[in-house]
């Protein structure tokens, strides 16, 4: 089957990486992709916020399945446009992908539900939704309701930072996505990551994942898009994974299904494990970058079959196995990230790092200049390896890091630590 991908960041190349595996590939097709994916896929140069162009193209290219990697389009409606034109697509909906699109959707589902989760309220004005922070009390959570690339959340330690956040959102911080603004009660507990595919009715869960968001070691700084993973995630264990199947999964895709507006594609459930057990932060409705990158480094399944069984609603026919070993992914990012950074400088030496036993260095924002890989983005690289224990994905994959020369870029240098500790305990 032909196959056309969409995206071009690290998460599109380790899923390109692992499509192109897959047996009943035929061509894979990227859009845009990026110098890394063309690796493995045949790239093109597409808008793809041009839905007409892309059905087009997968009628002349006789694409089987289209699978869409980042959030936007999903939100956008290309899923819809493909499914009207006879086209299979692997993702959600427009009206399923609200579930990522509008945090206050998600919250009333919860409610609606039953789903646990931290207590809240919608607001469309400052006034209100600032006596609603002073009655709960500091700290709270000031969330944009729409799609802000991961930065419209601030965790006011005091009244008057969330005091502060709300009125940036209300002039407009964000755009159209703080027009309305989510007021949410703080949750304690360490933070995870999970992933299911779901085809409408079933969800098949993955594996679970740890993302590091903060820009500095020691996790401080900015926040980022993130700048590495791991998986799998010690923090989730057998029981915490049920429980978030039992109580948060499978309800959503329960409810989902009962409002018309039925799920399929990767549910990212962002949780917060606090004494009661499994909260629900968040909802993406795709694969995280980069825990994609590190996902796909353990699966030992065809992730084309499962896509395409999601998306034929097959998924219950499927199960998913993972490698015993660790992956861990370092972000090596242009000097001056989340804040403003230089393109174009030099990118040496990657081929010898990607020659190291067990390592793959995928692609996200860089370019090719002549025989030359240059950087074209804030995230650049993510150097991704297998290990034993995390601990020595983790010395694998710096020693990748170090063999790359590139003067302009900087990762941090304690990725996984958390589990590391625990591992040395
Ligand atoms: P997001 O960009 O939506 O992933 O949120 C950014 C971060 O804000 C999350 O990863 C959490 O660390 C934090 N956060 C969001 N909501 C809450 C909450 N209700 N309680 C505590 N922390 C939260
Ligand atoms: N790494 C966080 C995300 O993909 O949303």
């Amino acid at each position: 089957m032909n196959v056309l991908l969409i995206g071009s960041g690290g998460r599109e190349h380790a899923l390109a990486w692992k499509i192109a595996a897959s047996p009943v590939l035929g061509t894979l097709y990227c859009a845009p992709g990026n110098p890394g994916i063309a690796e493995e896929a045949t790239c093109i140069d597409m808008d793809i916020t041009d839905h007409k162009a892309i059905v087009a193209f997968c009628a002349e290219a006789e694409i089987s399945l289209v699978v869409v990697g980042p959030e936007a389009p999903l939100v956008e409606g290309l899923v819809d446009d493909l499914q009207a034109a006879g086209i299979p697509a692997f993702g959600p909906t427009a009206a399923a992908a609200q579930l990522e699109g509008s945090k206050g959707f998600t919250k009333d589902l919860c409610a609606r539900f039953n789903i646990p989760t931290g207590a809240y309220m919608r607001f469309n004005n400052a006034p209100k939704a600032k006596a609603y922070a002073r009655e709960m009390g500091a700290p709270i959570v000031i969330k944009a309701d729409g799609l802000a690339a991961g930065k419209g959340v601030t965790v006011a330690r005091t009244l008057n930072e969330a005091f502060a956040a709300i009125e940036d959102c209300f002039e407009g911080a964000f755009g159209e996505a703080g027009a309305e603004v989510v007021v949410e009660e703080f949750l304690e507990g360490e933070e995870a990551s999970f992933f299911c595919l779901c085809d409408g009715t079933n969800a098949l869960p993955l594996t679970t994942a740890q993302d590091h968001k903060c820009v500095g070691d020691g996790d401080t700084g900015a926040n980022t898009g993130g700048m590495g993973a791991y998986s799998p995630a010690p923090v989730m264990t057998d029981e915490l994974v049920q429980r978030t199947m039992d109580e948060i999964i499978n309800p959503t895709l329960k409810g989902m299904a009962e409002m018309g507006a039925p799920f399929t594609g990767v549910l990212y459930a962002g949780l917060m494990i606090t004494r009661k057990g499994p909260e629900l932060i968040e909802y993406n409705v795709r694969f995280g970058d980069p825990e994609c990158q590190v996902m796909m480094m353990r699966l030992k399944d065809d992730i084309l079959m499962l896509m395409k069984a999601a998306t034929d609603g097959l998924l219950w026919t499927m199960s998913a196995r993972w490698r015993d070993e660790a992956a861990l992914c370092v972000v090596m990012a242009a000097k001056g990230y989340p804040g403003s950074y230089r393109k174009g400088t030099v990118i040496d030496n990657l081929e010898a790092a990607n020659a190291l036993h067990d390592v793959e260095i995928f692609h996200a924002g860089t370019a090719r200049n002549g025989d030359k890989i240059v950087a074209n983005g804030g995230r650049v690289l993510g150097v991704t390896a297998l290990g034993t224990t995390v601990g020595q994905a983790h010395q694998q994959a710096y020693m990748a890091v170090d063999l790359i020369d590139w003067d302009d870029g900087f990762c941090r240098r304690d990725i996984g630590w958390r589990a590391i500790k625990r591992e040395e305990q």
